[in-house]
Parts: structure tokens; C-alpha cells; sequence
């Protein structure tokens, strides 16, 4: 990820201080870009729980470093008990994104039988090996939804490809390069004319504070959009592709995401405008079948919906849009159900988002396949 033309991942170990682990603080986004230390697995609760970090590659990097920064700490009890009562604190900091569980499930399993000695060095390997992998895993994403934008690109010679993208599925909610993102990024990057619709994403804005920031330090055309945009430009044959995140797929492919998406899904099906999801195999939910009846949705605070956040004179306010008295639900996600999915773009290929579809690219009951 650019910033000022400097590349940036979201969360690294302090060079030179091996017991700090540095992030951005994603809510301060675009009006400040600030490093956040994490000093102990509690600051890494924190830093999930209030949104300092979110997406779901990212939540799960952070839960695999906060149960290093707990290998860390003093206090009476042994480390691999510590290790055990944080992944337990991490386990219920935010329930949809699967990526949680899968990291805080493979760090157990990588230090299972070690001896408290070894721990500290195999928590921290085992964080490095999340991290990296997760930007290899991009890669393959971007590669892979690459081929889907040339093939776009083909059928109109010297035109701009439209993109439509929600909530923020880039490389602030990954390691680096994105997930949604990384294809439009491999696009730019070979000189097609790629041009990306934001929804704004309401309510917490991961797109226009997030997406657009981003795809501004990348120099990448785009424009904002609300979020009941989407549907009328599409109408007008303004939206070639729709490309989105996930937070947490089935294994029949139906794909949890931001609030929204699911509308974004049925407008595209009735404009029969491809309509994309780009996941890393670590938010397959193997274990899952019926999105609709078994995917965990997140409910958040009432604020981030009766509140605006935004910068006035240079101060960063938050401004309150709503009667006091008004009941507000704060529904965080969706499920999109998989026959509205034209394609699942993985690190190891675009699939048919079926169970024949997944299968086919990865052995069930494993992260990542095959
Ligand atoms: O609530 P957030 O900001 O954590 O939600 C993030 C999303 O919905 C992303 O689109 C999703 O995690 C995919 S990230 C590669």
C-alpha cells in the first residue's frame, strides 16, 4: 500500500523493539495518518474491538499478533495459560469476520506441545507467517480478478472499465494489496483504463474514508458514490463489474459483507452486471452451509449511526444527525446468497460460487486449500 509514495503494510513488529507491534489507526483515516503501538494483547482487543484494524485478513493478522504480545507479558501464570485466556478474550472481540477464529486456531495449533521457552519465538513466527501469506494470497487474488477485467477490457478497446466496489476491501483490510482491490490494482498497474465506483458505505464510511484514501495514495481514477447509487448507475450501463469483499463465505459460497452488499448483488442480477467476490481461502467457513441461517451477524454501536465523523477547520468532530429519542439498529453485515454471485476469485483461481464450485479449488475443512 502507497502512502506519500512510501509502501506500507497495516501491522508490523516496531524495527527495533521486538515486544512493540505498530499499526495505522484506521479510524483517524483520511484526515490523519496515524502509527498505533500495541503494547500488550489487551491494546490488540482494544484495537479490533474499536475499529483501529478491521477486515476480516487484518482482524485475523491482529488477533495472531496480539496472542504474541500476550506470550510476552509477566504474571504468575505460564505463558501457554495466558496464550489460552487471550485467544479466548480475542475469540469474542468481533463475530463475523471468520478470519478471527482461523488465525487465533492456528497459532494454538502451531505452539500445541511447546515448551513455555519456545513459545514467545513460535508466536511471533507464526504471526510473520499469517502476515506473509496473507500478502501472497493477494497476489494471487489480484492475478486471478486481473484476467477477468483484461477480458472486459477486450470487448471494449480504449474504454474506461467501470468498477463498483462497497465498503473497504483494500489493503488497509488486508496486509497489502486488498482483496476486492488487488485486481484493480494489477489492472492500473498494466495501463488498463480502470475507473472505481465507492459506495460511501454507510454507516461508518470504510469507503469514502478508506477505499477512496487509498485508491487516492495509488493514484487509481475514482469516484464517490452513496450507497443507493449503485442500482441506478448500473440501470444506465454504467457499472461493468462489481467486485467485493467478504468477511466470511459458506462452503455452498453464499458471502457475509458489509451491510449493502446484498442489494448491491440483487441490482447487478437484474442489470446482468457481473457481480464478483474476491476472498482469501482464510474466510472460507468450511464448516457452514446456509449463509442466511448460520453466519454470525454483527450488531455495533447505535452512534455510528446517529453520528457523522468528519473534519471542520481542520478539527476532526462528530456530529449528531438523529432525534434523541429514535430507536436505531446498527446492523453491521449481510448475507448475499450464492446464485446472486457471478464469481468467487480466490488466490488459487475464480470459481463458481458453489460447493462443487469451492471444492474444486480447495479440500474442504482446510485453510487454505488444497
Ligand atoms: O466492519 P469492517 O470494516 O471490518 O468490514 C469489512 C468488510 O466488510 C470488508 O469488505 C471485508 O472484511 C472484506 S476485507 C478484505
Amino acid at each position: 500500500m502507497n502512502r506519500k509514495g512510501e509502501n506500507f503494510r497495516t501491522i508490523w513488529l516496531k524495527p527495533g523493539d521486538p515486544e512493540i507491534v505498530q499499526i495505522i489507526d484506521q479510524r483517524k483515516l483520511p484526515h490523519d495518518f496515524q502509527i498505533h503501538d500495541l503494547r500488550s494483547c489487551q491494546d490488540g482487543i482494544h484495537a479490533i474491538r474499536e475499529m483501529l484494524v478491521r477486515g476480516a485478513p487484518l482482524i485475523g493478522a491482529t488477533a495472531a499478533w496480539s496472542l504474541y504480545l500476550a506470550g510476552l507479558e509477566e504474571s504468575t501464570a505460564s505463558r501457554h495459560d495466558r496464550v489460552q485466556q487471550a485467544a479466548i478474550e480475542l475469540g469474542a472481540t468481533r463475530p463475523t469476520a471468520v478470519n478471527l477464529q482461523w488465525a487465533i486456531k492456528r497459532v494454538l495449533a502451531a505452539i500445541a506441545g511447546a515448551d513455555d521457552d519456545d513459545l514467545v519465538r513460535l508466536l511471533r513466527e507464526e504471526a510473520e507467517s499469517i502476515c506473509n501469506e496473507d500478502i501472497e494470497i493477494s497476489r494471487g487474488i489480484g492475478h486471478h480478478g486481473l484476467a477477468i477485467i483484461e477480458e472486459i477490457a477486450a470487448r471494449k478497446p480504449g474504454e474506461t472499465i467501470n468498477i463498483l466496489t462497497h465498503c473497504n476491501a483494500g489493503a488497509l483490510a488486508t496486509i497489502n494489496w486488498g482483496t476486492a482491490t488487488a485486481p484493480i490494482y494489477f489492472a492500473h498497474q498494466k495501463g488498463l483504463n480502470v475507473h472505481v465506483w465507492v459506495d460511501e458505505t454507510r454507516p461508518r464510511n470504510q469507503g469514502s474514508q478508506l477505499t477512496a484514501w487509498e485508491l487516492a495514495e495509488n493514484g487509481v481514477p475514482h469516484t464517490l458514490i452513496v450507497d443507493n447509487a449503485g442500482g441506478h448507475l448500473m440501470q444506465h450501463g454504467m457499472v461493468d463489474l462489481c467486485i467485493v469483499g467478504t468477511d466470511r463465505t459458506t462452503r455452498s459460497g453464499d458471502v457475509a459483507n458489509k451491510i449493502g452488499t446484498y442489494l448491491k448483488a440483487l441490482a447487478a442480477a437484474d442489470n446482468g452486471v457481473p457481480f464478483y467476490v474476491a476472498l482469501p481461502s482464510t474466510t472460507i467457513d468450511w464448516n457452514i452451509e446456509d449463509g442466511l441461517a448460520d453466519i454470525p451477524i454483527e450488531e455495533r454501536d447505535a452512534t455510528e449511526i446517529s453520528h457523522i465523523y468528519g473534519e471542520s477547520d481542520g478539527r476532526v468532530l462528530a456530529v449528531n444527525t438523529v432525534p434523541t429519542r429514535t430507536a436505531i439498529r446498527n446492523i453491521a453485515f449481510d448475507v448475499t446468497p450464492a446464485r446472486l454471485v457471478t464469481g468467487l476469485i480466490t488466490e488459487l483461481g475464480t470459481c463458481a460460487a458453489t460447493t462443487d464450485g469451492l471444492a474444486a479449488l480447495f479440500s474442504s475443512g482446510e485453510h487454505p486449500g488444497p
